[in-house]
């Protein structure tokens, strides 16, 4: 099910001591959702489970984290990431998310795990900046695979730039 409310600028803040689960199969499908995060998605418990996470995407949320998002996870490897949800009704709330591949005895992905707390305001002012460009950079080029190879490049410069790693810039603003 996808929700087909509009964006509108109305922000919604995480509980400053609130921790957003969800849990989803090898595909992103939702799976398990804990209290905190059905509540500020506005969905229902019902809903959520079995449908894909993309659900509470955000417009603004550039194509190429998401794409980093699920390199990472393919290659068995956890990732930050700074992300902007979209709720049932059209507000939003920022996330600093931490998603994990969960690996049974011998080594296979059964399914991923996220979670989120509340971002610092400085910081999520920064990412805006960042994902405003990503999008600008995405928005060029009318291809979804090279508008997700731009941004990707882009976001490369970027970290080039400041001399750091996707992980050390991430944790450090
Ligand atoms: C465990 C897990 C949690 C995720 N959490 C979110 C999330 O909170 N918001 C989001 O937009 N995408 C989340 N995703 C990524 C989505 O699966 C999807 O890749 C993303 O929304 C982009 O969707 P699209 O490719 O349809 O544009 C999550 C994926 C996994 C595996």
């Amino acid at each position: 099910m996808k929700h087909k409310a509009s964006p509108k600028d109305v922000e919604r803040l995480v509980d400053e001591d609130g921790f957003l689960v969800s849990k989803t199969d090898v595909k992103g499908i939702i799976k398990y959702a804990n209290r905190s995060f059905i509540k500020i998605s506005g969905f229902t418990e019902g809903e959520l489970l079995g449908a894909n996470h993309n659900i509470v995407r955000h417009r603004d949320m550039p194509r190429s984290v998401f794409a980093l998002l699920w390199e990472r996870l393919n290659d068995k490897q956890e990732i930050f990431a700074y992300v902007k949800n979209m709720c049932k009704d059209g507000a939003f709330y920022w996330v600093l998310a931490n998603v994990t591949p969960s690996l049974d005895t011998k080594g296979n992905v059964v399914g991923y795990y996220s979670v989120r707390r509340r971002p610092r305001r400085d910081a999520i002012e920064k990412v805006t900046r960042l994902y405003r460009s990503l999008l600008a950079e995405e928005g060029k080029h009318a291809k979804r695979k090279e508008a997700v190879q731009k941004g990707r490049a882009l976001l490369n410069q970027v970290l080039h730039e400041e001399g750091v790693s996707y992980d050390k810039f991430i944790l450090s603003i």
